[in-house]
Formats: structure tokens, C-alpha cells, sequence
């Protein structure tokens, strides 16, 4: 038994070891926002906050997150990155865009007014397989617009 706080809500879980943050995030909480594509840490689709640190969920195994408080993109919700993301139509298939938003988040949180440069550095790990890059980009730098 364990305890993960997850979008400041704390939940007991009974979590077999070895089982990653990603797939108790989904499986046993039903917070499927966080999505699993590669599951071998390569493209950022699961990415979520851990303390504020964006973090590969597919790679995290769940019992070494302790008190270290989970963000989800569920959790962030009504985060302004959100809208930028619709207004600059930035997504295709869709399936990159919560772990997009979330490594973006704390950028923003860093950086409040990133150059493209930076954009494209912090969020290199997130991988968009249709391509949706420059409205990506778009969305991060208008997103306090
Ligand atoms: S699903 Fe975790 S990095 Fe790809
Ligand atoms: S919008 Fe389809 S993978 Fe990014």
C-alpha cells in the first residue's frame, strides 16, 4: 500500500511493484489524460509534473514517487496553455497534446515569454507524429494572448 497525490488529491493505492506512474494513473485512478504511446521513454506522450518537473510516467516506476506531487493535465485544466492550444489549432490526431501542454506548463512557469528557441528546446522530448510543430510552437509563445 502506498499513497500518491495526484492533482493535490491523495489516494491509497495498492499498486503492485514494478508498475509504472502511467499506468496507475490510468488504469487505477481512471485519469486517462495521460497517454501511452511508446511506453519506453522516447517520445513525451505520458509526460506529467512531479513537483513540477516534467517526467516520462512510462518510465517512472509508481513507487518511487513518494510524497512528490503529481500533476496530470487533468489537473490543469483550466491552465491558459489549454486555449492557446485550441486557438492556434495546434493539434492534429491529438494523441501528443496533453503531454505537450504539460511539459509546456512548466516552461511558462519558468519562462513566462520563452524565444522559439527555447520553446523548441524545452518541449524537444515531445514527439508529434502529424507534424504539428510550428502551431505548437505557435500556441506556447501566444499563450498568454
Ligand atoms: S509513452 Fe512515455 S515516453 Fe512515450
Ligand atoms: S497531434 Fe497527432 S501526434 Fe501530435
Amino acid at each position: 500500500m502506498s499513497d500518491l497525490i495526484v492533482n493535490g488529491q491523495r489516494y491509497a493505492l495498492d499498486a503492485q511493484v514494478g508498475r509504472s506512474l502511467a499506468s496507475v494513473l490510468r488504469e487505477d485512478i481512471g485519469l486517462i489524460g495521460t497517454k501511452i504511446a511508446c511506453n519506453e521513454g522516447h517520445c513525451g506522450a505520458c509526460t506529467v509534473l512531479l513537483d513540477g518537473v516534467p517526467t516520462l510516467s512510462c518510465i517512472t516506476l509508481v513507487h518511487t514517487v513518494g510524497e512528490r506531487e503529481v500533476t496530470t493535465i487533468e489537473g490543469l485544466r483550466d491552465h491558459p496553455l489549454v486555449e492557446s492550444f485550441v486557438r492556434a489549432d495546434a493539434l492534429q490526431c491529438g494523441f501528443c497534446t496533453p503531454g505537450q501542454i504539460v511539459s509546456a506548463s512548466a516552461l511558462v512557469e519558468a519562462n513566462p515569454h520563452p524565444s522559439r528557441e527555447e520553446v523548441r528546446h524545452a518541449m524537444a522530448g515531445n514527439i508529434c507524429r502529424c507534424g504539428a510543430y510550428p502551431k505548437i510552437e505557435e500556441a506556447v509563445l501566444t499563450w498568454q494572448d
